[in-house]
């Protein structure tokens, strides 16, 4: 088959790029999505590889190729290792063993740039030898790729996915002149992706819309408003065989929609872990998240005196360092407020399957996959109307949602899920509904599939970008 009918309707050739991958290295929703999408995309029949720093602590794996990669002053000598197939996608690491530590809980420093800037021209070097259709990048820590497979002249069209317009990987004008970036403009990787790929993404229509702005833009608003329709929202899905209430092996008992005496088993375990009063009549609130301010945790601080007083019990699971000290204070204080200082899944899911609400009071959140995970363990989400949540939670009537950014809102949200909770038949209907809702992979994979392959203005001229 030539390349230019295979580019238009067969099976893709697709090297996605990423800074994590669950469950090998897992610092937020990146990580699910690294695993999620390439397997859904391999299901679809197309063929994909993933790379992935290597980083210490990782396996070896079967090494493949070698390459030495420069950026200015910077320079290693690069390994490739094999690291087996993992549903259907093969999955790459490429650096040294010596390259990246993999010790930050709350994810890269920019002190880390300079290794990001080498496994960029690496993955970028290893495209223009493999000829894949597509490079997929995933945020700032691969945002040089596509700008690196311009000057390589690489036949491959690029992707990058913005899943935190937050975050940018900036650097210092100093640094340009050291890694050789100079030509590339601005002080700041995700900017480079975002003016070299040949289409940008981001995880929900509705944060591209807000990512357009000022207020939302983080800075580089205008730029994306350049791209004009090259910058799209895809919406991320959840990976349904791993988030199954039916099957979860984290869970003490299984439940579906049809028989939730599961779930109550499930509710009677999270409070006793919790030291909480085993009662299956009190509606239990959880949050599961990263401890940082992103995910609204200091407006649930603000208001923890008001939320105790709720009739309701609280479970919050996570990691933070600045946060962790305050939660811990409320959950000796309150008797109805617990913590876990805990990332680990089988905590998590239990606080999905165990809880009637899920908190999630983000000041913005690109899709946010908590709160979709929560509505099929049957956790009604109670969101901020911001980005992803305000799309597929809050405007299709899925869950409870509040505006603005004080606490009166939350508290009266969560107070009217009370009252519904308390109201028993309705609060089983809302429950029910969210539990049947669906946000698949196929559909965002679909989506992508039709960025990877070149435009048709394109094809006939027999190019490829
Ligand atoms: C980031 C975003 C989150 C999104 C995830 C996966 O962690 O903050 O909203 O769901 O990436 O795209």
């Amino acid at each position: 088959m030539s390349r230019e009918v295979r580019g238009r309707t067969g099976p893709l050739r697709v090297h996605f790029a990423t800074s994590e991958v669950f469950p090998l290295v897992k610092v937020g929703g990146l990580g699910d999505v690294a695993q999620a999408l390439p397997k859904s995309l391999a299901r679809r029949g197309h063929r994909v590889d993933l790379f992935l720093p290597r980083y210490t602590g990782l396996p070896a794996g079967r090494r493949v190729a070698a390459l030495d990669v420069a950026a200015g002053t910077a320079r290693a000598r690069f390994e490739v290792a094999d690291q087996g197939e993992h549903d259907g996608v093969r999955y790459y690491t490429v650096g040294t063993a010596e390259q990246l530590p993999w010790d930050r809980p709350e994810g890269y420093v920019e002190k880390d740039l300079a290794s990001f800037v080498l496994f960029s021209r690496a993955v970028a070097r290893l495209a223009a030898d493999w000829r894949p259709d597509a490079v997929h990048c995933n945020d700032w820590h691969v945002g040089h790729v596509p700008a690196y497979l311009r000057t390589l002249n690489a036949p491959c069209r690029s992707v990058l996915t913005i899943h935190n317009l937050a975050y940018q990987g900036l650097f210092p004008h100093s640094m340009a002149g050291e890694l050789g970036l100079t030509e590339y403009g601005t002080g700041n990787l995700l900017a480079q992706g975002i003016t070299h790929a040949d289409a940008v993404t981001t995880v929900s229509d509705r944060y591209r819309d807000e990512t357009l702005s000022p207020l939302r833009g983080c800075g580089l608003d205008g730029l994306l408003r350049e791209r004009g329709g090259a910058y799209s929202g895809v919406l991320n899905g959840v990976d349904y065989d791993q988030f199954d209430p039916g099957a979860d092996p984290h869970l003490p008992a299984r439940y579906d929609v049809g028989d939730l005496a599961g779930k109550a088993v499930c509710k009677a375990e999270l409070q006793r872990t919790s030291g909480l009063p085993v009662d299956p009549a009190v509606p239990l609130v959880a949050f599961v998240g990263r401890l940082v301010k992103q995910k609204g945790v200091e407006l649930l601080l603000e208001a923890v005196d008001e939320l105790a007083a709720l009739d309701a019990q609280f479970v919050f699971v996570g990691r933070g360092d600045r946060f962790e000290r305050a939660f811990a204070r409320a959950a000796r204080f309150y008797p109805n407020v617990a913590f876990h200082a805990d990332s680990r899944e089988p905590v998590a899911r239990l606080a999905y399957a165990g809880s009637d609400m899920f908190l999630a009071p983000s000041e913005f959140e690109p899709c946010g996959l908590a709160p979709l995970i929560a509505l099929r363990y049957g956790s009604v989400p109670l969101v901020r109307r911001v980005g992803g949540m305000a799309q597929t939670v809050a405007d299709p009537g899925l869950g409870l949602s509040f505006t603005g950014n004080d606490r009166a809102q939350l508290l009266g949200a969560l107070w009217d899920g009370i009252e519904r909770y308390r109201g028993g038949q309705g609060w089983a209907r809302l429950r029910e509904r969210a539990m049947r809702a669906r946000y698949t992979w196929d559909e965002a994979a679909a989506s992508y599939e039709r960025l990877y392959r070149p435009p048709a203005a394109d094809r006939e001229k027999g190019h490829r970008r």
